[in-house]
């Protein structure tokens, strides 16, 4: 069935997105706000802001749009799925209410703990006197999130007391923020798509959040990841399923804010069990640029599904048996001051290596040229039988591209690869 569908957002999760729309090869008609220069090259952008709700309903109305996917968190903060799901219009994306789930973190925390999910133990403050007793109880290392969205910089995790205290102080300027207990294990992320009453797990995924090899240095967007996860234990998604997501949802449909979209679980596999250390309303980046290559049955279908409330109908989901990498190329200076402007070539040499596709995130085209306007300026995604290969062909493709300044991490999916 041809679906004409209306993408909002910029980045590679996006161009992760429309590529496994296009593979499908159903002729569908896709349009993307705004999108980006690798974007452009394979689908029709238009300069809509995807954050207006008004402006992208009216779109959607006017243009007879079937289906509209919200890839970021900030359409659906400003209240975007719910100015289309008005117009009945079928949307890809939590309500404004919903999407609380990743834009409150103590909103999350309520809602987990009212549906008996697992996650830390953890403290609101709303005053260092607050902060210091919470840090005391949990004790080191620290745990401390700013409760809005702060685009994965809010959260620091540290051994170190006075930055503890600091990075408090700093974000107590604009509200209160969440100390947490330290939750020792591996970080998984699993995405559920959930229509309101059901949920169907996609692939695991392990997203890489520190700037550095060896997870050193800042927390970042994501810097890399792969999928599937060889170390996970048997019936581990499974148990996702039935003691966080499922949960989760009937809790936000008793409470009147029913949760249709993108289901984001950010676990860590500690010793005592899984624990969620938090949730998403959307695809992660970088995690969906190595789920959707894996995933055989046609997106639009289960996006349409998700949107209309027939999850439950759809038959089993099938991924293909290959392991994905992908390696995100960061401007000079990010994630505290990328700079940007820069021209990139090569490209066209990365993507010609066996299995490497090339999902752009900030790129621009003027003049003819390829430019990096952002952080995270695209990324390398890399299919292969098994990891070792796989990284391989991400790594070659990257030599072959050009950023002055540029960096990547070395060592994603090292692990998996052993
Ligand atoms: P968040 O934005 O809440 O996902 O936090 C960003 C990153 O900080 C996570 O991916 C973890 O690597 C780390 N982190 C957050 N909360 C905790 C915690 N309670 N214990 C250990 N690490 C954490
Ligand atoms: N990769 C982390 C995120 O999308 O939030």
């Amino acid at each position: 069935m041809v679906v004409r569908i209306l993408l909002l957002g910029s980045g590679a999760r996006e161009h992760a997105i429309l590529s496994a729309l296009l593979a499908e090869n159903a002729g569908h008609e896709v349009t993307v706000a705004p999108g980006n220069a690798g974007i452009a090259g394979e689908a029709e952008t238009i300069s809509l802001d995807p954050e207006n709700p008004k402006l992208v309903a009216d779109f959607a109305a006017d243009n007879g749009i079937e289906l509209v996917i919200i890839g970021p968190e900030a359409p659906l903060v400003a209240g975007v799925a719910d100015a289309v799901r008005k117009r009945r219009i079928p949307v890809f994306g939590p309500s404004k209410a919903a999407a609380q789930l990743e834009s409150s973190k103590a909103f999350a925390k309520r809602v987990m703990d009212a549906a008996g999910v697992p996650t830390g133990r953890a403290a609101n403050a709303a005053t260092m006197d607050e902060v210091v007793a919470a840090l005391d109880a949990f004790g080191a290392p620290y745990v401390v999130k700013a409760d809005g969205l702060a685009a994965g910089k809010g959260v620091l995790v540290t051994p170190d007391r006075a930055a503890a205290l600091a990075h408090a102080e700093h974000y107590l300027q604009v509200g209160p923020v969440l100390v947490e207990e330290f939750l020792d294990g591996h970080e998984v992320s699993l995405f559920l798509l959930a229509d309101g009453s059901s949920v169907v797990p996609l692939a695991p995924a392990q997203d890489f959040k520190r700037v550095g090899d060896g997870d050193t240095g800042p927390n970042t967007g994501g810097m890399g990841a792969y999928s599937p996860l060889p170390w996970l234990p048997d019936g581990f998604v499974q148990e996702v399923v039935s003691s966080v997501a499922l949960p989760v949802i009937r809790q936000l449909a008793e409470e009147g804010t029913p949760f249709g979209g993108l289901l984001y679980c950010g676990l860590i596999l500690t010793a005592q069990g899984v624990r969620v250390i938090e949730f998403n309303a959307r695809f992660g980046d970088p995690e969906t640029q190595v789920v959707l290559p894996r995933l055989r049955t046609p997106l639009s279908g289960l996006l349409l599904a998700a949107a209309t409330g027939s999850l439950a109908e759809q038959p089993p989901l099938e991924f293909s048996d290959d392991v994905c990498v992908t390696v995100v190329l960061a401007s000079e200076g990010y994630p505290a001051d990328p700079k940007t402007g820069r021209r990139i070539s090569g490209i066209e040499a990365a993507a010609a290596v066996p299995g490497v596709t090339i999902l752009h995130a900030a790129t621009a085209r003027k003049d003819n040229q390829l430019l990096a306007t952002g952080g995270r300026v695209l990324s390398v995604v890399a299919r292969a039988p098994d990891f070792a290969e796989a990284r391989a062909r991400a790594y070659r493709a990257l030599t072959e591209i050009r950023l002055d300044g540029s960096h990547f991490r070395t060592d994603i999916a090292a692990q998996a690869a052993e």
